[in-house]
């Protein structure tokens, strides 16, 4: 793979155009706040190839769904993140000729994402077919502080010659989503307004009525002698969802011509619709009176104080720096866990793929980056998310037949299912058990044991009713049985007794139970209330003892490992590395039929629950497994790595571990998977920090003390990482064979680092050794 990008410890620097990259590089140099998202579409007019993309968290369309063979229980709609307002746009024409850099000769051109700062910016220098120069600089960013507002510096340069220019800074809600299902527009125009100082557009979604309002307001300033005359001609333009003001004016040779362009958006989520117009004109109006530079100072400390919490610092490998700090970048870009109304789409802000819609991986991969980088309320919003959501839960259930009980949703946006290929849908019902284990790991991590009678154990009762209806019991195995799954393992479908499955259902049942004894002492009134609200019999709770106690956890004994379904010794095991390369990745080379009746494993599966509930195994159980199952996995998720990497980390397979990790550190950075134009991964970016942290850090929660056990790849000089715990900001260093904890927050934390328990007092530090590993590095 041709290294693309260049290598920088805190930004991401494209230099040169290649229209072949534009797509990859509009993922890759997106923008986001948590509230909004913007690809790296040029400003100005581009006629080559682009995926347009400006989204509003929240804002989505249930668009209908397509389906070859509709099966009872589809979703009528999948749920799609919008493409909204385009506000970026600046048009420009130098001597009555348009700018679009796919009809120039770009002499000059250089993208650098800023990650430090939470900007955007480019600079290029470009002839245009009718032979006129131009430099452009542009700055852009949506800020942090002020999450309705995104702001662009945009310079024009007439190099050479004077020039007559047209700067037309607009709003343009005219867009559409390539993923259409029917090549449908999803806006509708509801009013809009161009003045010589402004610009404005209201629109609402076809369905949903959703609205959205964006008002622009921008200044203009020319550098050169302040007694000269600055003539601007300024026209409006505005039609059904578009607004715009051309501004015209002479450029003397070299003289450089600044628009600023500040522009509010605003939604219904937030604000009354009749509001919306008012409410978009105060926002914007405000962010020009702060001016630019007082946005731009805000940014940057808001960003230092992101990084201040959570960075990770690796000396002595740029590369895997700068690939940290991206994928940190694009969390904190995706999410900030203001609002418990959103959530994490796998492909966050940066493209539609996935519709922007919630999957398992935020219980699965996203949860412990949270809770370790931000204050705890955060990842508690994407708790309360799910709550929030129980009720269509519990109708989906009873949509598939079931009388009690909740199955969430595999893809949703609004609690409802939105996906609708049947071995996802109705088969993947796992994801009820990692829904589960993200309310333990949140009471683990944070201590928050109010939560789980406020919340926690109501969405645990109801996970546990679908479970106690979901399971087949066999007299013949005298056992429990859950039939008729797919795994996390999506290359085998409609299988039975799937180890993970089985294992997360038995854990939930059995955790449940635990938190209802732990809430009968510890908070008996709100134990009571949830119990008389939900109806919650003890026919049900022994049923649920009975069902953790006796389900079926096949293990094969020779092999000494957990099958990963009944059938699965029966097919024929043979390495990924007896594979001929030409076959791989197996998804795009070979057919559907032929990757089921394989062993190959698309990601982690039983090694996912080996992962989870790491506590209860011992590790000869866990390298068995772990020796057993990588070697026929083929991580065509990018979710994969991040669990082996985890688990070949505490196995002593450093080596291992260090090759997992690379797998996903750099994958949108180096366009790995040839897929980074959809969208960057950004849920696998939480893997990737999880690979680090927990995997060469060791971290895990275990009674309440933070444990660690670290290490740095050899080829790495040091590595440090930052979390919170509990009140304390704890900075790890490991150098070598030691490793070295502050604690720079308030509180002491309990620490247990490499098996020595230490309280560790606010401003205090200790240091301790890695005994060494005799022989494991490598071993798999
Ligand atoms: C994985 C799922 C995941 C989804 C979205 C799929 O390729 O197999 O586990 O939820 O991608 O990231």
């Amino acid at each position: 793979m041709k290294p693309y990008l260049k290598v920088n410890e805190w930004r991401i620097i494209e230099e040169g155009f290649d229209p072949a990259r534009t797509e990859v590089s509009e993922s890759v140099f997106s923008i986001g706040n948590g509230y909004m998202g913007q690809r790296a579409n040029f400003e100005e007019q581009y006629s080559g190839p682009s995926l347009q993309g400006s989204y509003m968290a929240g804002v989505y369309y249930p668009d209908k769904t397509r389906v070859g063979w509709w099966k009872n229980g589809y979703p009528e709609y999948f749920a799609k993140v919008l493409n909204s307002v385009n506000w970026i746009g600046i048009d420009v024409e130098v001597n009555g000729e348009a700018f679009d850099l796919s009809t120039c000769e770009v002499e000059h051109f250089t993208r650098t994402l800023n990650m430090k700062e939470g900007t955007l910016s480019r600079s290029l220098t470009a002839k245009l077919p009718g032979g006129a120069r131009i430099r452009i600089e542009s700055l852009r960013f949506v800020s942090v502080p002020f999450k309705e507002i995104g702001t662009i510096r945009y310079a024009v340069t007439a190099l050479d010659a004077p020039a007559q220019l047209k700067l037309t800074p607009y709003l343009d809600a005219d867009v559409v989503n390539k993923d259409s299902n029917y090549e449908e527009k999803f806006w509708d125009g509801v009013s809009q307004d161009a003045a010589v100082d402004h610009a404005r557009v209201e629109v609402r979604t076809k369905k949903l009525d959703f609205r959205v309002a964006s008002h622009m307001v921008y200044e203009l300033a020319a550098t050169g002698d302040e007694d000269q005359e600055f003539h601007v001609e300024a026209d409006t333009h505005k039609r059904d969802k578009f607004a715009g003001i051309t501004l015209s004016l002479r450029a003397e040779a070299d003289q450089t011509i600044t628009l600023y362009k500040y522009v509010a958006n605003v939604t219904s989520r937030d604000h009354e619709p009749d509001t919306l117009v008012d409410k978009a004109r105060e926002l914007a109006e405000d962010a020009l009176e702060r001016g630019f530079d007082a946005l731009l100072d805000a940014q940057r400390e808001a960003w230092a104080e992101k990084w201040r919490d959570g960075d990770i610092v690796i000396e002595g490998d740029e590369k895997a720096q700068q690939a940290i700090r991206f994928n940190i970048f694009q969390l904190h870009q995706t999410y900030t866990g203001e609002d418990d109304r959103l959530n994490i789409g796998p492909k966050g802000f940066t493209g539609e793929k996935y519709g922007g819609s919630t999957y398992w991986d935020t219980e699965a991969y996203c949860l412990p980056f949270y809770l370790s980088t931000a204050d705890s309320h955060v990842a508690r919003n994407l708790l309360i998310y799910r709550y929030k959501h129980l009720q269509k839960a519990k109708e989906n259930a009873a949509k598939l037949g079931f009388t009690k009980g909740a199955l969430y949703p595999m893809v949703t946006m609004n609690g409802e299912e939105c996906h609708n290929e049947w071995e996802i849908t109705f088969e993947e019902i796992h994801r009820n058990g990692a829904i589960a284990y993200a309310i333990y790991n949140y009471v683990e991590y944070t201590g928050d044991s109010a939560y789980l009678g406020e919340y926690g154990f109501e969405v645990l009762a109801e996970l546990s009713r679908f479970w106690e209806e979901r399971v087949t019991y066999s007299e013949r195995r005298g056992a429990y049985q859950i039939l008729g799954v797919t795994g996390p393992n999506e290359y085998e479908n409609n299988v039975n007794n799937n180890w993970y499955t089985n294992r997360m259902a038995a854990w939930t049942l059995e955790y449940t139970l635990q938190v209802a004894n732990q809430l009968k002492n510890e908070q008996p009134e709100a134990l009571k209330a949830v119990a008389e609200r939900i109806g919650l019999t003890t026919t049900e709770t022994d049923k649920w003892a009975d069902i953790s106690a006796r389900m079926l956890l096949a293990e094969d004994e020779e092999a000494g490992i957990f099958l990963q379904q009944d059938g699965f010794l029966d097919k024929e095991i043979l390495p990924v590395s007896h594979l001929d390369q030409v076959h791989l990745p197996l998804n795009q080379n070979w057919s559907w039929d032929r990757i089921l009746r394989s062993c190959y494993i698309k990601q982690a599966d039983v090694l996912q629950g080996l992962f989870f509930l790491g506590d209860r195994y011992d590790l000869e159980t866990k390298r068995r497994n772990f020796d057993f199952y990588e070697p026929i996995t083929v991580h065509e998720s990018s979710l994969s790595p991040c669990v082996h990497a985890i688990l070949a980390a505490e196995l002593g397979y450093t080596d291992k571990a260090y090759e997992m990790y690379l797998r996903t550190s750099r994958l949108d950075l180096d366009n790995y998977n040839n897929d980074t134009e959809d969208g960057c991964h950004t849920t696998s970016m939480a893997g990737t920090w999880m690979s680090v942290v927990q995997g060469f850090g060791g971290l895990r929660v275990r009674g309440g003390r933070l444990v660690l056990n670290p290490f740095s790849p050899a080829s790495w000089t040091s590595l440090s990482f930052k979390v919170g715990f509990r009140g304390a900001r704890l900075q790890v260093k490991v150098s070598g064979n030691t490793t070295t904890v502050v604690n720079e927050g308030p509180e002491t934390a309990a620490l247990t680092l490499y098996d020595r328990e230490i309280e560790l007092a606010s401003g205090e530090s200790v240091s301790g050794e890695r005994e060494p590993q005799a022989g494991a590095a490598g071993a798999v």
